[in-house]
C-alpha cells in the first residue's frame, strides 16, 4: 500500500480522474493538482448531484482534505473567482490553497489561443480556448507574471502593461485582431488577488510537512498521456507535461514523494477536439456510445469523439508514467453491446506494432488490428461488487489487464462517488 498516489489520464482526457480522486480523497491529508488549468473539467457526483471542477482539486467536497494548487498549473484569476463562487464550500479559504509559483493566464493569453487557432483553419487544434499554451508559452520564455508578482502592486502594474503591450503587438499586427486593455487587465488581477491572498502559499513546504506529519498526498492529473507536450499526439496535444513525473515538479516534490501510479481508462476511448484516433468509430455503434456515455465535454460542451479501447496507446501510457495499476471507469455504458472490440496492436504499413509510435505521421497512419469480444448485454451500472459483474465483463476486463500487463485495482460502474469496486485498497489509512 502506498502513501503518495498519482492519478493520471492514460487516453485522451476525461477518463473519470475526477470521480476518482474524489473517492480516495478520505484517505489524504492533500489533494494536489500540477499541470494544466481550467481545460481541465473533472465531474463529481454524489447522491446526484454534480459538481465540476476546473481548477479546484476533486477532493475539495471532503472536510478533511486540504486542495492545493501547484506551481505546474497556469491559472486564470477570473476562472478561479468563478469556481469558488459557484461551490457552496463554506470555509473554503482554509481548504484551498495556492502555490505563489502559478503562472497567470491574462484576457490576452485567450485572446491569442483564439487567434491562433482561427489562423490555423482547418489544421486548428481544437483548443479549449482557455490560453492555456499562450500562458505556458510565456513561462517557458521566462517573461510570464506569476502569482507572486501581485504582491507589489508597482511591479505587477508594470509587468502586465509589458507583456500584455507584447501580446497585443501580436494580435493586432500578426493575427488582424482588437487589443486587449492592459489597465483592464491589472485591475481584475488587484481585485481578485486581494481575495485569494490567504490561501497564496509556498505549495511545496506545505507538501513537505504534510510528508513529515506522515500524511497521503493525492497528485491529481489532468488532461491524458496522449495529450502530453512531449510524449501526445503532437501538435495535437495540450502545452504541458500530462504524465506522472511531472506531478513532482508541479508541486516542487522530488520524484521520490511518488509510491503509487494509478491510471484512469475508460473501457472506450474518447477524444475532444482535432488529432489522430485509429479507433475512432463513425457509425451507429459510435454514437451509441457517445449517447449511454454523455460524452459531452464537461468544460466546453463539444462532442467528444468515440471509439474501441486502444492497448498500444494504453502500452504507451503505461510506460510514460510508470503505471502500477489501473483503474477502468464507464464499463457500463457498453452493456447493450453484443460485440465489443479492443484494438490489440495496430497495422503499420503491413507490419504489426504494439506500441503506440511517438512519430504523430506513423500514428497517423496506423491500422488498429481488432479482437472481438461477446458483450454481456446485462447491467452493469451501479455494481459494486466483483461477483456481480457478467462473465462476459469480467472476460472483457481480464483481457484487457492480461494485454497490458497490468493489474485493474478498481472499476466504476455509474457517474456515482460509491458506484465502484475496488479490488484493492490503495492508500494507507
Ligand atoms: P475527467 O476529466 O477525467 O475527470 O472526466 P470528466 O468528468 O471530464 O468525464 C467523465 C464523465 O463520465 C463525467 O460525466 C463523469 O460523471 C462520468 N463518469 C465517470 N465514471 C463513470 C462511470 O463509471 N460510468 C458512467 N456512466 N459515467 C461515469
Ligand atoms: P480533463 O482534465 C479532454 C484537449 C483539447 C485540445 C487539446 C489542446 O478534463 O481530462 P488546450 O486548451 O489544452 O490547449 O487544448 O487538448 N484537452 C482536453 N481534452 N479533457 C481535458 O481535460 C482536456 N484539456 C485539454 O480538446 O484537443
Ligand atoms: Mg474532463
Amino acid at each position: 500500500m502506498a502513501n503518495n498516489i498519482v492519478v493520471i489520464g492514460t487516453q485522451w482526457g476525461d477518463e473519470g480522474k475526477g470521480k476518482i480522486v474524489d473517492l480516495l480523497t478520505p484517505h489524504c491529508s492533500a489533494v494536489a493538482r500540477f499541470q494544466g488549468g481550467h481545460n481541465a473539467g473533472h465531474t463529481l457526483v454524489l447522491d446526484g448531484k454534480k459538481t465540476v471542477l476546473h481548477l479546484i482539486p476533486s477532493g475539495i467536497l471532503h472536510d478533511d482534505t486540504i486542495c492545493y494548487i501547484g506551481n505546474g498549473v497556469v491559472l486564470s484569476l477570473a476562472a478561479l473567482e468563478k469556481e469558488i463562487n459557484e461551490l457552496d464550500s463554506v470555509n473554503i479559504a482554509e481548504k484551498l490553497k495556492i502555490s505563489a509559483s502559478c503562472v497567470l493566464i491574462l484576457p490576452s493569453h485567450i485572446a491569442l489561443d483564439n487567434a491562433r487557432e482561427a489562423k490555423r483553419g482547418k489544421q486548428a487544434i481544437g483548443t479549449t480556448g482557455r490560453g492555456i499554451g499562450p500562458a505556458y508559452e510565456d513561462k517557458v520564455a521566462r517573461r510570464a507574471i506569476k502569482l507572486f508578482d501581485c504582491r507589489d502592486k508597482d511591479i505587477l502594474k508594470e509587468k502586465v502593461e509589458r507583456l500584455v503591450g507584447y501580446h497585443n503587438f501580436l494580435l493586432q499586427h500578426y493575427f488582424a485582431a482588437p487589443a486587449v486593455d492592459s489597465q483592464a487587465v491589472y485591475e481584475e488581477i488587484v481585485r481578485i488577488y486581494q481575495r485569494i491572498q490567504a490561501m497564496v502559499c509556498d505549495v511545496t513546504t506545505a507538501l513537505a510537512q504534510v510528508q513529515a506529519d506522515g500524511g497521503n498526498i493525492l497528485f491529481e492529473g489532468a488532461q491524458g498521456a496522449m495529450l502530453d507536450i512531449d510524449h501526445g499526439t503532437y501538435p495535437y496535444v495540450t502545452s504541458s507535461n500530462t504524465t506522472a513525473s511531472n506531478a513532482a515538479a508541479g508541486t516542487g516534490l522530488g520524484p521520490k514523494a511518488i509510491d503509487h501510479v494509478l491510471g484512469i481508462a475508460k473501457a472506450y476511448t474518447t477524444r475532444v477536439g482535432g488529432g489522430p484516433f485509429p479507433t475512432e468509430l463513425f457509425d451507429d455503434i459510435g454514437e451509441t456510445i457517445a449517447r449511454v456515455g454523455h460524452e459531452v465535454g464537461a468544460s466546453t460542451g463539444r462532442p467528444r469523439r468515440c471509439g474501441w479501447f486502444d492497448a498500444p496507446v494504453m502500452r504507451r501510457a503505461i510506460i510514460n508514467s510508470s503505471v502500477d495499476s489501473l483503474c477502468i471507469t464507464k464499463l457500463d455504458v457498453l452493456d447493450s453491446l453484443a460485440e465489443i472490440k479492443i484494438c490489440v496492436a495496430y497495422d503499420l504499413n503491413g507490419e504489426r506494432v504494439e506500441m503506440a509510435p511517438a512519430d504523430p505521421q506513423l500514428f497517423k497512419q496506423c491500422q488498429p488490428v481488432y479482437e472481438c469480444l461477446v458483450g454481456w448485454q446485462a447491467v452493469t451500472q451501479s455494481v459494486r461488487d466483483y461477483e456481480q459483474l457478467p462473465e462476459n465483463a469480467k472476460a472483457y476486463l481480464k483481457r484487457i489487464a492480461s494485454l497490458l500487463g497490468v493489474s485493474i485495482d478498481i472499476i466504476s460502474t455509474s457517474p456515482e462517488r460509491n458506484d465502484t469496486i475496488i479490488l484493492k485498497d490503495l492508500v494507507n489509512d
